[in-house]
């Protein structure tokens, strides 16, 4: 037999598989304390935490006195027997390694990052650091299982991925969030969306989405914007607003549930509330942006307070775009997220359907996110008439000859299509249960910080 039967190494969250049997753990001090003739030393694997327990007896003296010198982040590798403790802390906790053996990698520097509380520009400027927490190390397993979730249901359910240019010619949501760049002497900007792209892939392809990195130079410093985000975009041909509403609260539902299942031990690091996440299934209410406008100015008038702000609930003209406030007032009137639909087209995109009959509102729908978390998802059924939409081009001021081949899509069989972007740090925030979304994503790029 190998040597990896004899004494193997394992990874701490795997250790209820190993109880009584002799193993190796190897990692980095997390935590130490201990007295006498013992010593409890926190150990960090990646996987999880778990206690090693040295008794001077069952290491040797040199061992033990090793153990002594360890200081936070040492990196080490550990030997002994797994047992069953149900008051052993550690995450997942309930098991301990009765040590037998230390074998030290490193003794660390200083570390400066210790169990007492730092400010956020401290930890910021050593998010490097930072990320090794058990806060930071639960967020971003929160995040890899919100988008393995994201891939299965979408590759689940008939949708290709197919991938979008980072590299671009023209704006797709504006021209006040463009990131320029020098493409060989010509202007070109970093992608603020792929779905122009998506909606080129449907009409091969059916049923698509992409899922990448984009970006907005956005300008305000709010507790919900990034510099650099992840953006999964499906797009669908055949699909009109009715049934991208009823797409999303099947996606949205299933990204939860599966991250609820499969995130215990890390929503629990986090402390998360998870009676208002259990409750997020098919179907989620929809209301109509007038009526989203009346149920505001109707608390506005009242003096009602935004929950979780200092201040009443601010009141809105009809066709202006809503506020962080607006959003999370009308977030809190229900228990799930709810669709806001049918916005003005004045402040929405510029390929937007606008609705028969009624032209200052377009076939939009955002999504709100529960708990004051705000928008998770932006979506609409696209225009698909060729003249309407290069009317639409011209109207908000976009260079034609860029949008040509978009225009084709509308020449060579058009049909009525929808699609949506969901943010990933957006929705990694509200399962997490975070205040800001700089903790979503391991290095966050945000107005006033790009290091490291
Ligand atoms: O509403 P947005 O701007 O929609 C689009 O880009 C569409 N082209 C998507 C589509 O229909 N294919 O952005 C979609 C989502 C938002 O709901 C939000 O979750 C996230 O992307 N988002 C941001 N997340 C973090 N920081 C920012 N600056 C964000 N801007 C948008
Ligand atoms: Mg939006």
């Amino acid at each position: 037999m190998g040597s990896e039967s004899v004494n193997p190494t394992v990874a701490i969250a795997d250790l209820h598989r190993h109880v009584d049997a002799d193993v190796t753990i190897q990692g980095w001090l997390y935590r130490k304390t201990g007295k006498g003739k013992l010593q409890f030393l926190q150990v960090r694997d990646g996987s999880g935490i778990c206690q090693a327990v040295l008794f001077r007896g069952n290491v040797s003296d040199e061992h033990f006195e090793a153990a002594k010198a360890l200081t936070q982040e040492s990196s080490l590798v550990v030997h002994g027997v797994v047992k069953a403790n149900e008051r052993a802390p550690g995450i997942p906790g309930g098991y301990e390694l009765d040590a037998r053996e230390l074998d030290i990698v490193q003794i660390a520097d200083p570390y400066p990052i210790t169990p007492k509380e730092h400010g956020v520009e401290f930890l910021m400027q050593n998010r490097h650091l930072w990320l090794r927490s058990s806060r930071q190390w639960a967020i971003q397993r929160v995040r890899a299982v919100a988008i393995r979730a994201i891939r299965d249901w979408l590759d689940d359910h008939g949708y290709l991925n197919v991938d979008t240019p980072i590299l671009t010619p023209a704006a797709a949501e504006g021209t006040t969030t463009l990131f320029e760049i020098d493409y060989h002497g010509e202007p070109a900007y970093l992608a603020q969306t792929g779905q122009l792209y998506n909606e080129a892939n449907i009409f091969a392809f059916g049923k698509v989405y992409c899922f990448g990195p984009t970006f907005r130079a956005e300008k305000s410093k709010t507790r919900r914007h990034l510099q650099e985000f992840w953006m999964v975009e499906p797009e669908i041909a055949f699909c009109n607003l009715e049934q991208l509403m009823e797409i999303e609260e099947q996606f949205v539902s299933y990204i939860v549930q599966r991250c609820l299942h499969d995130c215990q031990a890390e929503l629990a690091v986090l402390e998360r509330d998870l009676t208002r996440l259990a409750q997020v299934t098919p179907p989620f209410p929809r209301i109509h942006y007038d009526e989203a406008v009346r149920l505001i100015n109707e608390a506005a008038a009242r003096g009602e307070l935004v929950p979780g702000y200092p201040d009443p609930v601010p009141a809105i003209e009809w066709g202006d775009d809503f506020g962080s406030p607006h959003e999370t007032y009308i977030a809190a009137q229900f228990e799930k997220p709810v669709f806001v639909h049918h916005y003005p087209t004045q402040v929405k995109a510029f390929y937007m359907e606008p609705e028969a009959g009624r032209p200052e509102v377009c076939r939009s729908v955002d999504l709100l996110a529960p708990e004051g978390y705000g928008e998770i998802i932006g979506g609409s059924e696209r225009m698909s008439d060729p003249e309407k939409l290069a009317a639409a081009i011209r109207h908000h001021g976009l260079p034609q000859e860029v949008y040509d081949w978009y225009l084709d899509l509308r020449r060579y069989g058009s049909v009525v299509h929808s699609g949506f972007g969901l943010g990933v740090e957006r929705v990694v925030m509200w399962v997490c249960g975070l205040d800001h979304v700089r903790e979503s994503i391991a290095f966050p790029r945000t107005l006033t910080n790009m290091r490291p």
